[in-house]
């Protein structure tokens, strides 16, 4: 037709109408064939496409069972900062599956030289999509577990609380006082005869967090370690959890109706399985009132600890100590 318009010529061809005979439509034959080779064809293009895009689906897609897997992240620490509550926290987003109880694998010897099969087999099962998470808080302060770490995953994320370290220093205190029936006062186990900081306490140890960061720092870059403030933990659940969660790459789904403040407990209680539950009476002890001239020692002391780990980690926490009143 094209071509007969072009020469200039007028006459219309048969194909182009379908033919009338004597008063009757009856479709023409080729025309009918036509549409319905039109319509066979259609549906014989529909359905390679859907045979084709559902080959590709089902050749790519993740098969969804259940596995063990290896940590996506870990808590590393510190202990007695809100490790617990974290974990406890998180495990709420569908997306995320974690470990009961503290593995350990890194920081003790006879878990790793089990191997990384043995670990995987601590982990909860996870379907493809989702992470998988544990913690132990002692790997913070082991020497030789950011390198075994890094060995087994270099962009492993990592996620430590910390916490004003007085309030730490006390909770790691009435911790070991709980489970020893031979303990000093808290004033005898944290200074020395002379008055001075005992920094070989255990309390105050593990309270000076920039002791140990050098050596994560060495092995990790900083982006891959998130450092959360235990005291803001306590106080604003969810603006940790919103943190958390955008750090870990998953959705934000945990928000501020996943807790309710327990008058009772003094703490933030979270949803879980249908209520809301409080963690163990371990977790939220009521800390006696520390003396004046204690507070203020251990003050001094960890100001300074406190300014060298904010240096660098390249952030600080406005951690308020009352020196005067009750409380640390
Ligand atoms: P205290 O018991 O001294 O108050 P970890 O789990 O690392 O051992 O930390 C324990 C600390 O978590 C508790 O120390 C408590 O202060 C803190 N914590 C944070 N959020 C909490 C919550 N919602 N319920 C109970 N304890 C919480």
């Amino acid at each position: 037709m094209i071509d007969s318009v072009i020469a200039g010529k007028t006459h219309v061809t048969h194909t182009m109408i379908p033919k009338v005979q004597s008063g009757r439509n009856i479709p023409c034959l080729n025309c009918f064939l036509g549409n319905k080779s039109k319509i066979v064809f259609l549906i014989t293009l529909v359905c390679i496409i859907c045979s084709y895009t559902g080959l590709r689906w089902y050749a790519t897609a993740k098969p969804q069972v259940y596995e063990k897997r290896l940590p996506h992240f870990i808590i590393i620490g510190v202990k007695k900062s809100g490790t617990r509550a974290l974990l406890s926290f998180i495990k709420m987003h569908p997306d995320i599956v974690t470990t009961g109880m503290e593995v350990h694998f890194f920081d003790r010897n006879e878990s790793y030289e089990q191997g990384l099969d043995w670990y995987r087999d601590m982990m909860p099962a996870s379907l493809p999509d989702q992470l998988t998470g544990e913690k132990s808080p002692g790997y913070y302060r082991t020497l030789f577990v950011p390198q075994r770490i890094h060995e087994m995953n270099s962009s492993i994320k990592l996620i430590l609380v910390v916490r004003e370290p007085i309030e730490r220093c006390m909770s790691n205190y009435l911790q070991h006082a709980s489970k020893n029936a031979r303990h000093g006062s808290f004033a005898s186990e944290v200074l020395l005869s002379n008055g001075e900081v005992n920094e070989q306490s255990p309390h105050v140890f593990n309270s000076n967090y920039d002791l140990f960061i050098d050596m994560w720092l060495k092995r990790f870059p900083r982006k891959q370690l998130k450092i959360v403030d235990g005291n803001l933990l306590i106080t604003h659940p969810h603006l940790v959890l919103q943190e958390v969660q955008e750090f870990l790459g998953v959705r934000q789904y945990i928000n501020e109706e996943f807790f309710q403040y327990d008058e009772k407990k003094g703490f933030y209680c979270y949803f879980n399985e249908s209520e809301f539950k409080c963690l163990g009476d371990s977790k939220g002890r009521a800390h006696p009132e520390i003396s004046p001239a204690v507070k203020l020692k251990l003050y001094q002391y960890f100001q300074l600890r406190n300014e060298l780990f904010f240096k660098k980690i390249g952030k600080r926490f406005d951690w308020k100590v009352n020196l005067t009143g009750n409380g640390s």
